[in-house]
């Protein structure tokens, strides 16, 4: 299986499109989470499983691992978790994507792909670009939270949130984790391995303020 794949290729111009609330959830009012970057939906599933007043959405840029997932969820019907396939900055650009943005609680970004060469930089999913199209929609009052074991790319990221006006930092350590989609603080695969290998983990969560 590739590890890593160039969001900028041609291949990901073509999106999948969100399909609305109702036809990915069995019930479309409850809170939206949208984990960006979920790779097989490992964490999801265990998040879905536990936390029935939440709805989630893994999207993901390598097709396999997607197509895998949704099969995955469709034989356990699990009602309150669906995967989206492609660059998750194609799919929230369309006018779908931003529709399902203006309805989300929360979004992670965990341990992206670090694309350590400067000129691969513009790989990373954190983009102002992308942050500008999030800032646009999200609700006031929804959360980006990021995680990385890699400090330079906590820092690139920690920048372009907070060069767009509108997010604000949380204090973490005064967070309180169970009302948010998170309750139970699950570690996603990549969390278990910085784990068990003693490494740093770099941590924030901001609030769309206005
Ligand atoms: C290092 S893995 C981390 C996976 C998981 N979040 C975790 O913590 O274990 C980063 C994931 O982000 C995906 N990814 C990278 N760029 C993306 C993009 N632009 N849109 C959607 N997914 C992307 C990669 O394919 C990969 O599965």
């Amino acid at each position: 299986m590739r590890q890593h794949v160039n969001p900028l290729s041609k291949n990901f111009n073509e999106i999948e499109r969100i399909p609305s609330l109702i036809e990915m959830y069995g019930n479309p009012d409850l809170n939206l989470h949208l984990d960006i970057g979920c790779a097989a939906g490992e964490f999801l599933f265990n998040l879905a499983s536990v936390n029935t007043s939440w709805n989630y959405l893994g999207i993901e840029i390598r097709e396999k691992l997607v197509k895998t997932a949704k099969l995955k969820a469709r034989e356990k019907e699990i009602k309150n978790l669906y995967f989206v396939f492609g660059n998750a900055h194609n799919i929230l650009n369309d006018v779908q994507g931003k529709i399902i943005i203006q309805n989300v609680k929360s979004i992670s970004f965990n341990f992206p792909d670090p694309w350590f060469k400067k000129r691969h930089y513009k790989r990373r999913v954190i983009q102002p670009e992308f942050i500008k199209i999030l800032s646009n929609s999200l609700p006031k009052g929804s959360l980006i939270f990021i995680k990385t074991d890699v400090k330079d790319l906590f820092d690139y990221m920690n920048s372009t949130i907070l060069s767009n006006f509108n997010f604000k930092t949380i204090n973490n350590q005064y967070f309180n984790y169970s009302e948010s989609f998170n309750p139970n603080k699950f570690r996603t695969n990549r969390e278990k391995y910085v784990c068990v290998n003693q490494l740093d983990i770099f941590e924030r969560i901001y609030i769309k303020a206005d």
